[in-house]
This record gives C-alpha cells, sequence and structure tokens, in this order.
C-alpha cells in the first residue's frame, strides 16, 4: 500500500497596509537606521489597523487558500492555529477564523510556541492527514505583535511586525509532501523571551501594568547565541537524518528573526545565499508568521519536486526543522 503523506497544495499570506520604517521608529525610541539595517537586516515592518485582530488576518489567509484550490470553506476539515497574539486569551482564534470565513464543518485550535508556531502547528496537521482522518486541514502561522510590543523598548519594537500566513495539506501518494520533522522544546529558556504577566502565574494588575511588564521582554543576546546553534543545528541534522547533500536542498525557508542568524544557519547547511528565501527586510520578524509568509512570496518559484527545509527558533525556547517534498 503506497504511503499517504501530508502535501502543502495552496498557500496564502497576509500583511497589513501599514508600514513603519526604521525611520519611523528613529522618531520614536533611541535607535538608528544603521544600527537595525546592521544588527538584523530589517528596514521596515507591517503594523496592524486600530482593530484588527489575528481572525481577521485569518479569514483572509483562509479565504485565498480555498479560492486558489478552488475549494470551499465548508470543504474544510480542520484549521490550526500557530500563534501568541490571539483575539482573546478564549476561545480559540480558530474558532473564531472559522466562524468568520464560513468554515462551518471544521474544528481546529491555537498551538502556542512562539516563532515556531507554524512548524509545530504543520506537524500536528500532518498527523491528521497522514492517518487518514481528515483531507484538508489548514494550518496558519500569524501573529499581530504590534499588540504586545513596548513601542518604547528597543530591544523589542524594532524586531517584531505584524503579519502571516498559511497553507493548506491535503493527502498525497505520489511520494511528495512532508518528509520528516524534528521539534525541539527547552522551558528552561522561558526567561529570556516572554510576555511575563497577564496569564495565570500573575495576572494583570495596574501595578504590573504600570511596570510594562505586560510587553514582550527579550533578552536579546542570549536568545541570540541559542538560536544561531540550535537553527542551525536542527536544519543540519534533518539532512543528515534524510541523505540529502547542500545540492539536494532546493530551498531553505528559515524563520525570520535577524538576518545574522539565517546566514549562520545556511553556512552550517553549506547552502548558497541564492536558495535562501529572506524578506526579514520588508516585514521584520512576525514571530509565527515568518515561514508561511517566505512560502507564499517564493511560491511562483517553487517547483514539484523541490526539496523544503523549513527551520525556526523562538520563544519558550522552542525550535526545529521540517523537511518537505513541493508538491505542485
Ligand atoms: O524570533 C524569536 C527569537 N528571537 C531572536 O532570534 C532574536 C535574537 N536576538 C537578536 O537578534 C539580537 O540580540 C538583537 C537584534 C535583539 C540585538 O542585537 P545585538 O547585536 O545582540 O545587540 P546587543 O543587545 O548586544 O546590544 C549592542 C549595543 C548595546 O550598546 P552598548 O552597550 O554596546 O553601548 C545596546 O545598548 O547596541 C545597543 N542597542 C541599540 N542601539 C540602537 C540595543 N538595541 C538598540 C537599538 N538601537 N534598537
Amino acid at each position: 500500500m503506497t504511503k499517504i503523506t501530508a502535501a502543502i497544495t495552496s498557500v496564502q499570506g497576509y500583511v497589513p497596509e501599514k508600514i513603519v520604517t526604521n525611520l519611523d521608529l528613529e522618531k520614536m525610541v533611541d535607535t538608528n537606521d544603521e544600527w537595525i539595517v546592521s544588527r538584523t537586516g530589517i528596514k521596515e515592518r507591517r503594523i496592524a489597523a486600530p482593530g484588527e485582530a489575528l481572525s481577521d488576518f485569518g479569514v483572509k489567509i483562509i479565504q485565498g487558500i480555498c479560492e486558489k484550490r478552488g475549494i470551499s470553506p465548508l470543504d474544510i476539515d480542520m484549521v490550526i492555529v500557530g500563534s501568541i497574539t490571539g483575539d482573546y486569551r478564549f476561545p480559540s482564534s480558530s474558532n473564531v477564523m472559522c466562524d468568520k470565513a464560513g468554515c462551518k464543518n471544521a474544528w481546529g485550535f491555537d498551538l502556542s510556541a512562539a516563532c515556531s508556531g507554524f512548524l509545530y502547528a504543520l506537524d500536528v496537521g500532518r498527523v491528521y492527514i497522514e492517518n487518514g482522518t481528515y483531507k484538508k486541514v489548514i494550518v496558519i502561522g500569524a501573529d499581530v505583535m504590534s499588540s504586545i510590543l513596548n513601542y518604547q523598548d528597543r530591544a523589542t519594537c524594532i524586531i517584531f511586525g505584524d503579519g502571516g500566513g498559511g497553507v493548506l495539506l491535503e493527502p498525497n501518494n505520489e511520494g511528495f509532501g512532508i518528509m520528516d520533522t524534528i521539534l525541539k522544546a527547552d522551558g528552561a529558556g522561558r526567561e529570556f523571551l516572554l510576555q511575563e504577566v497577564g496569564g495565570s502565574k500573575e495576572p494583570l494588575t495596574a501595578e504590573n501594568i504600570g511596570e510594562n511588564r505586560h510587553f514582550v521582554f527579550q533578552e536579546g543576546q542570549t536568545v541570540f547565541k541559542q538560536a544561531v546553534t540550535n537553527m542551525a543545528e536542527v536544519a543540519a541534522n534533518i539532512m543528515e537524518k534524510n541523505q540529502l547533500t547542500s545540492e539536494d536542498v532546493d530551498w531553505l525557508v528559515p524563520h525570520q528573526a535577524n538576518l545574522r542568524i539565517i546566514d549562520a544557519t545556511a553556512k552550517r547547511m553549506g547552502v548558497g545565499k541564492e536558495k535562501v528565501m529572506v524578506n526579514i527586510e520588508k516585514f521584520g520578524n512576525t514571530t509565527a508568521g515568518t515561514i508561511p509568509l517566505c512560502l507564499w512570496e517564493w511560491e511562483s518559484q517553487l517547483k514539484k519536486g523541490d526539496n523544503l527545509i523549513l527551520a525556526s527558533f523562538g520563544g519558550g525556547f522552542t525550535w526545529g526543522a521540517i523537511y518537505l517534498k513541493w508538491a505542485y
């Protein structure tokens, strides 16, 4: 019997219209364009409109996926959303998206894995397809980082942006789709990148809000060191595990946190710059959104059978790599 694999059959991205450049940020915090570009590779990022929530991104993503594939939202079995910036703490943004987009036959949930949210969600969706439970699973990675950023903190506000994307997973029996996954986590890293208050550990109070502890905190250097090592290592590991040489890899699709981390990963894999998807200069770090945004932007250049390595590192710590063969 032919093994069923889970293949991506449609991709859609979404970024809000509003652009915030490094020059705009120079007016808000003590920073400058030269520092941001040389340390991160970011030139500008997108910011959601007032009132625009994660589910609004999701609805556009779901509609785009269905239109491109020529299917109805009623055909969707499941919607898994990798994100840390849902509309509410509960209910899940998957519930809201399914309602607004008309996915009346779908169920789903949100999955919290910060910058690795899309990879984690993709792996969960893979299992439901491979075991034959579902035929059409939408996997979304998206974040509205502006909703949890302190625009007076230059250590974080220059890095992150809003946006994301999603893919449709369907069964494939021609040998295309997701070939292998390696996912990792180390909760000991939680103190270096987190939103400290507002959860059950320390609910919001006027006092902790006054101390700005409800915003994203990042100890950048520690996260950077961990990211450089672990993202490069997991990407190299998945190549070795699948006997892939650098020539075999057609595309590296890295999480867009910092151009220096992306370069280190490509170098470790022996993959040339021409094979690396990079759009950090336009969108910054959209957390769970970066990888599907890359797939969306590069979709027209991808060929059936291309070997892609997706790799991420983020808060948690969470990291991982997915090897897939492009199916269309
Ligand atoms: O996506 C989730 C995972 N996140 C990541 O992977 C991010 C990992 N971390 C990073 O990308 C980098 O650590 C940052 C981009 C956040 C910071 O870059 P860095 O090279 O690690 O800078 P640093 O924190 O070591 O700061 C270097 C200098 C310091 O000044 P002194 O002490 O050398 O005088 C900072 O005060 O740069 C200063 N600095 C800034 N200057 C201008 C820090 N932030 C800024 C800023 N503008 N925004």
